[in-house]
Parts: C-alpha cells; sequence; structure tokens
C-alpha cells in the first residue's frame, strides 16, 4: 500500500516525504512542477536511499488520480497542491478558485471510484476569522480576507460535505501556523520563485546577498516590540505532524480540523535578532509600513493535535534559524 502524495516536490511536501519514507512508508507522487522542482525529488531519494514514483501531472486530472490510485495500490492521500501566493490570489482569484477548489473535487472523486478513504488536506491558519482573540482554537470561527484563505475554508468544507455523505472517509484537516527552517541535512529547503512573500525565505535571501535589505513591515502593532508575532514552527516539526495524522486516518473514521503549532509567538524582530545571532550573521533592515491584511498576533492552541496525535512540536526557533540559513548558504539559489 502507499500513500498518494500530490504537489509532493513542494517544501513541506519533501520533508513530509523523507519522514514518511524513513518510517518505512512508501510513497507515490504527483506534481507538475508548476512550482517546484524535480531536483527536490531526487534529493529525498538521495537523502533516505529510497525510491519515490512521481508522475508529472495536474492534481486536477481525475482520470491520472485514478490511475495513480490503481498502479500503486494507495491507501491514503496527502494533498498539498495548490497555489499558495496570497497577494496573487488576490490579482487572479479565478485561477486560485479554478485550481485549489478543482484538484481537492477531482481527489474526492478519484478517491471514491477507487475506494481510497483516508485523506490528510493541507489547510492553513489563515482560516480562522482574523479578529478573534488568540491563541486559535479549532473550534473558534472561521473567516478569511482573501482568495488563497477562502479556497482553504472552501476545501475544509468540500471535505467536510464528502465525509457526511460518505461514512467511510477519515480526514485530517491539518491548519498549518508559519513553517520555516529546512532540513538539518541542507539538501532540502524552501525554494521560492522570484522575490519572497514570506518572512524567513527573504531574511535567507537578504543575508545569502540575493536581496538588500529587508523591509519589516510595521513597528506600530499591539504587540511586545511592535512587529508582527506569528507562531514559527520547524517544517521538520510539521512532516512528523504530517505522519501522525496518515496514522491518525488509519484508524478513525469521519472528519477533524487540527492546529500544527507550537503555540509560541515570536515577532519579526525576535526572528531577524535570532536568525544574526545563531549564523552570526548580519542581516540588514529598514523598518516600513504595514502590509495589508496583515494581524497583530497570530498562534496556535496545539493541544487537539497532542491530544489526538501524540504530536507536539519539538524544535526550538534556534534550530528553524539554523537550519533554514544552512540550506540557503548550500543553495544560494535555490534547486536551480
Ligand atoms: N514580514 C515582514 N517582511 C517581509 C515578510 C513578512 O515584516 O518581507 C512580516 C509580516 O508582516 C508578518 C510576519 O513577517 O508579521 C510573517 O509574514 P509571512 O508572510 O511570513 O507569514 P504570514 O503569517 O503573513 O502568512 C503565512 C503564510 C500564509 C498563510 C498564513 C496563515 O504565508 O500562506 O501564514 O496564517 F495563509
Amino acid at each position: 500500500m502507499s500513500i498518494l502524495v500530490t504537489g509532493g516536490a513542494g517544501y513541506i511536501a519533501s520533508h513530509t516525504l523523507v519522514n514518511l519514507l524513513e518510517k518505512g512508508e512508501s510513497a507515490v507522487v504527483i506534481d507538475n512542477y508548476d512550482n517546484s522542482s524535480p531536483e527536490a525529488l531526487r534529493r529525498v531519494k538521495q537523502l533516505t536511499g529510497k525510491e519515490i514514483k512521481a508522475y508529472e501531472g495536474d492534481a486536477c486530472d481525475e482520470e491520472l488520480l485514478v490511475r495513480i490510485m490503481h498502479e500503486n495500490a494507495v491507501e491514503s492521500v496527502i494533498h498539498f497542491a495548490g497555489h499558495k501566493a496570497v497577494g496573487e490570489s488576490v490579482q487572479k482569484p479565478l485561477k486560485y478558485y479554478r485550481n485549489n477548489l478543482d484538484s481537492t473535487i477531482s481527489l474526492l472523486s478519484a478517491m471514491k471510484r477507487c475506494g481510497v478513504t483516508q485523506l490528510i488536506f493541507s489547510s492553513s491558519a489563515t482560516v480562522y476569522y482574523p479578529e478573534d482573540e488568540v491563541p486559535f482554537r479549532e473550534d473558534m470561527r472561521l473567516g478569511c480576507i482573501n482568495p488563497y484563505g477562502w479556497t482553504k475554508f472552501m476545501n475544509e468544507q468540500i471535505i467536510r460535505d464528502a465525509a457526511k455523505a460518505d461514512p467511510d472517509l477519515s480526514c485530517v484537516l491539518l491548519r498549518y501556523f508559519n513553517p520555516v527552517g529546512a532540513h538539518p541535512s541542507g539538501m532540502i529547503g524552501e525554494d521560492p520563485s522570484g522575490i519572497p512573500n514570506n518572512l524567513m525565505p527573504y531574511i535567507c535571501q537578504t543575508a545569502v546577498g540575493l536581496r538588500d535589505h529587508l523591509t519589516i513591515f510595521g513597528n506600530d502593532y499591539n504587540t511586545h516590540d511592535g512587529t508582527g508575532v506569528r507562531d514559527y514552527l520547524h517544517v521538520c516539526d510539521l512532516a512528523e505532524g504530517h505522519a501522525c495524522a496518515v496514522r491518525y486516518a488509519r484508524s478513525h473514521k469521519g472528519v477533524e480540523a487540527i492546529n500544527l503549532g507550537t503555540g509560541v509567538g515570536y515577532s519579526v524582530l525576535d526572528m531577524v535578532n535570532a536568525f544574526q545571532k545563531v549564523n552570526n550573521i548580519p542581516v540588514k533592515y529598514v523598518i516600513g509600513p504595514r502590509r495589508p491584511g496583515d494581524l497583530d498576533a497570530s498562534y496556535a492552541d496545539p493541544s487537539k493535535a497532542e491530544r489526538l496525535l501524540g504530536w507536539k512540536a519539538t524544535r526550538t526557533l534556534e534550530d528553524m534559524c539554523r537550519d533554514g540559513w544552512n540550506w540557503q548558504s548550500k543553495n544560494p539559489k535555490g534547486y536551480r
């Protein structure tokens, strides 16, 4: 039996593959390499010494999904594939709705046709109603402020409705907070195309000299130092969370939404300072205006993950900064 990983060459997916293969699971990948590189999969193979069968194709292609499920005795699916740039989703909402919703619908339909019943979905903390008090708990109300977020919200609803109609389904909706860092080997990591939108890759690219300076988006937030606070978690902890969710889905029916975060918030300045200290390298920054749509603070209540999955993040902020820089300094241009 194998686990189908959609968008398997991506940042979180490649780390999850390493974790699964090291646990003796077998995995098969579908990826169209739209925003990822087949080199990531080559390195996963090198790191683990295990084979991964990869299909180049679109996760919206239901017939291809059915063929993959049949050819590989697929038991469960981890669905990572999707567009993920918040800003682009505001400019091109239809692109986001078409791709991110169609892939989930095609996948659920292919699963039904093939008798595959276990699904782990890559959701996001962005589904939480932005004005609610942190920490975010899974039973709090939801509401988004950009099309990317709404695709996560709508996909969660589509999966819930599919599970309501089919009591055999086991689905885990993993709401990630802010994944950062890289595998400690420095062989795989985050490789954003173009100018990074997210803080950690921007810090890394500034430190390596690809960007002149980091702009901190606002220092007048209601936080301990005025800069935005987020729940950063090491991508290897996040990968472990997926392995726990796969195990959970094997023995539970129905749908559970589960936060994956540390429960601790750090500010932008905390991140910059920790990065400089751990790696002994300067990061030039300036304070700029707020970025529209940003919250003062976002962090998880991670207790449900511990209760249901037996999962808890163990890596520190120092680990995140060290491993992120190790990847960036060894691969200044990512996989290229
Ligand atoms: N930030 C900067 N400068 C930058 C980039 C970011 O100051 O160049 C700040 C932001 O203002 C924010 C913090 O760093 O305070 C984190 O920003 P990120 O863009 O790294 O992360 P976000 O929390 O905005 O977004 C992330 C994911 C989204 C997801 C969201 C869920 O990128 O996909 O978490 O909460 F939807």
